[in-house]
This record gives structure tokens, sequence and C-alpha cells, in this order.
């Protein structure tokens, strides 16, 4: 590990709890990192003087449902990371870090979510989080205020005999009442996070789709991203997997129908996980940090993922990837450790392999597509493609007060 390393050279006295730190120092401290991470891949360099941006925190593999399509209807998770190495893993990555993502195999709303709020909150870190809502509380929304970047709520359907069927009897009541407790919490105040709905298509969902885009809409979220499922069994292919389930025509033709009414509620309806060109009816607020603008892997390059056995992994599909545990090396050792440097290598020379060969959002970035696969990205590298009555205006003040003209399409842009 290099000397130089931002964590290394991290002074004792830096660590919360001695009240020595203020929020200034926390903030450029974490600049300082994101600017020498930026460096480390400009520089091609195998080991890296940064620490990661994102830290994607799965504590739990535990689940309050057993939802039809999800891994834990036939081997439900079982496993938790104790709060005393939650508190020093955090300790040791969250100073650098921007964000906290609490994406996990489970749900992150069970569990000891308010003290790693806290700690979150200590490090002046960010939040994303995905949850089935059914834990999701008017008070708990208040606590994340401040720190929430990106809420995104799993429902795959507004009907409530297709939801229970779904995700389990009585959750549709459940999501439902803490909806209008939200409503009623959040009332007029400005929101200040991006809020989304994801849903899996499924056969039993697919007819309702135009009333789950009004349903959206009226909920107020930013966007509907259409998840496209993977089956663990025959049996849910034959069942719940609607490209076997129905002809193409009649796909098509409930995907169109949610398309136009999108287009005409002006919600953007993200539709390509699935094969269909997106809506994107209006412009989003962006997420934080910005995906580093490369033709490599943002994910490998700025986050890293974090299992409940203490595994880490550089992305969400964790396959292969196994990089280290922290049961036997701190996370330094790891991120500049034999696996990583091996991935960064093959990442810098474009020459990857298993599951990054196969990987679409790999290929999104290399490819200059990230805009499109990355929530919350599409007003820093679709804005241009986006029709905003308020661009146009800008680019029309622009031309007339600085007589600049738009560049002309078609010209491919350079990358670092
Ligand atoms: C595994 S869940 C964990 C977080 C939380 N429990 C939730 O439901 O949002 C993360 C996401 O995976 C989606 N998911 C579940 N089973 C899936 C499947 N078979 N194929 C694709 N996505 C799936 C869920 O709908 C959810 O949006
Ligand atoms: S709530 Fe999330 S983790 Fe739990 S069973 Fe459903 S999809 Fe899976």
């Amino acid at each position: 590990m290099s000397s130089q390393n931002l964590a290394t050279s991290r002074p004792d006295a830096d660590r919360p709890g001695d009240g020595q730190m203020r929020n200034r120092d926390r903030q450029l401290q974490k600049q300082e990192n994101s600017r020498l991470l930026r460096e480390d891949i400009a520089e091609k360099r195998l080991v890296f003087k940064s620490l990661p941006e994102i830290i994607n925190l799965n504590q739990t593999s535990v689940c309050n449902l057993r939802c039809i399509m999800c891994f834990q209807a036939y081997t439900p998770g079982t496993e938790t990371l104790p709060m005393s190495r939650v508190h020093a893993i955090l300790d040791d990555v969250l100073p650098t870090a921007h964000k906290l993502k609490l994406t996990t195999a489970g749900e992150p709303l069970i569990g000891e979510f308010e003290e790693i709020l806290d700690i979150a909150d200590q490090y002046e870190c960010k939040l994303d989080i995905i949850t089935n809502a059914t834990r999701l509380t008017a008070a708990r929304l208040e606590r994340m205020e401040g720190m929430l970047d990106h809420l995104a709520i799993s429902i795959d359907s507004h009907v409530e005999e297709v939801l229970d069927h779904i995700r389990g009897e009585g959750v549709h009541r459940a999501i439902m009442k803490n909806f209008r407790e939200l409503g009623e919490f959040l009332g007029d105040r400005p929101r200040s996070y991006l809020t989304s709905f994801n849903m899996v298509l499924m056969t039993s969902n697919v007819p309702h789709l135009s009333g789950f885009v009004r349903f959206a809409r009226e909920a107020g979220v930013d966007h509907v991203r259409v998840i496209r499922m993977s089956y663990m069994t025959q049996e849910l292919k034959e069942k719940e997997d609607p490209f076997h389930c129905f002809a193409k025509e009649e796909l098509d033709r409930h995907i169109e129908d949610a398309r136009q009414e999108a287009k005409r509620l002006g919600l953007n309806l993200i539709l390509h996980e699935v094969g269909y060109k997106n809506v994107i009816s209006r412009t989003e607020r962006m997420v934080s940090p910005e995906p580093i603008q490369s033709r490599y892997c943002s994910q490998m390059l700025q986050e890293v993922y974090i299992q409940p056995n203490e595994a880490i992994y550089p992305c969400c599909i964790p396959g292969d990837l196994f990089m280290g545990s922290l049961k036997r090396n701190r996370f330094e050792e790891i991120w500049n450790g034999r696996a990583y440097q091996r991935l960064r290598k093959q990442m810098f020379s474009q020459e990857l392999v298993g599951p990054c060969a196969k990987c679409k959002l790999y290929r999104a970035y290399r490819d200059d597509d990230a805009y499109d696969y990355i929530p919350g990205s599409r007003t820093l590298r679709g804005f241009s493609r986006i029709p905003d009555p308020l661009k146009k205006l800008a680019d029309r003040a622009r031309e007339a007060f600085f007589g600049e003209k738009k560049k002309k399409k078609g010209k491919k842009r350079k990358r670092s």
C-alpha cells in the first residue's frame, strides 16, 4: 500500500468521537480522495492512492418478505453483519467516501438501520436505499432527510391482488398505509432527493402497466425502472416470465400503451433493461457523486460492495469476482490487493475476462451509453438528448449574450 494513501495517512485524531474534525475538513478529505481517484484512473494505476467514493453495504441477507421471483422464496437469507463489525468497517471506509448505499440482498429497513444511519451521518455521507417500503415510516424518512440522495421503492404493481400475489398477502395494505403517512408528512415540503419505483416485469403485472404509470405519477416519483426478471426455476419462468407467456405483439402493445401514458403524464419510464426504448419526459435530479466519465466501469473503480459475511466484491453481481475478506485483511489491503490489481489491469487494457466481459453495464460505459443505465445520471450525460424548454431557452440566451453557437451534432466527444 502506498504511503501516500489517504486512509493510511489519516491521523487517529481524525476519527469521529473526539469532536476535532470539523465539517469542512471532512468534506475536504472527501474532495481530495475524489481528486486522487480521478488521478489514479488517468494514470492507470494498479495500486490506488484513493479509496472508493461509494460504499455499498449489504448488512443483512435477511428479509421480512418472500417475493415469488426472489431467491428469498427458495433459500431465505440468514446472514447479518454484527454491528460491532459494521462500526469497525465503516470507520475505515466512510471518512473518504461520499455515499453509503444500502442495497441489500435482504431488506435494509429491518435490523439496525437507525444505528447505521448515525454512522453515515457522523461521516457526512449521502445515502441511497432500495427498500420494499413495508417498514418505511414518516419518522424514518424524516431521519433520512438531508442525507438521502436516492430512494428506490420496490413495488411491482399498484393492484392489490397482483402485488399480494407477488410480494405476499397484506403487503399492499402495509405499503399503502405507509404511503399515506409519508404523503401527509411530505405535504408541500420540497424534496431534495431522487425517488423511483422499481418494478420487476412479470406476467401478472404486465396488463396493469399503464395503470402503474398513472399511479407512479400520482405518487410523485421521478421515474419507474422496469427490471427484467431473472428466474431461478423453470416453473417461475413458465408462470411469470412475460417473454415466455405473452405473444410478442401482445407484450409490445402493453409496453407501448405504458410508454404513451408516461409521455402524456411527463413521467420517466426506464425500459432498456427489458429491451424497450426508455421514455425520458423530463430532466431528473442528478445523483452524486457523478459517475466517472471514462470508458472504464465506473462501478469497479468508484464503488465497493461489502457482504454480510465480510466478503468484498467490485460490483453488484458478485459471482466469481471475490476480492478478499475483511475477516482476514483490512479494507485497504484488499482494495490494493492482487485480485483488485489484476482486475484494474484488465480494465485499463480493455481486456476483461469472466463476468465483466459479458456485462451490459460495462458495455454501456465503454460505448458511452451509461446515462441510460444509471438512474439520476441523465441530467449529466443525456442532457442534450432530453427535450427541455428551459434548456432551449438557456441555449438561446447563451447565443444572444455570447454569440456562442450550439456544437454541431454528429461529432464524437473525446473521452479520457
Ligand atoms: C433483492 S431486492 C433487495 C432490496 C429490498 N428487499 C427490495 O425488495 O427492494 C433488490 C431488487 O431486486 C429486485 N428483484 C427481486 N427478485 C428479482 C429477480 N428475480 N429478478 C430481477 N430483480 C429482482 C427487487 O424487486 C428489488 O427491486
Ligand atoms: S422484499 Fe426484496 S429481498 Fe425481500 S423477498 Fe422481496 S425482493 Fe427479495
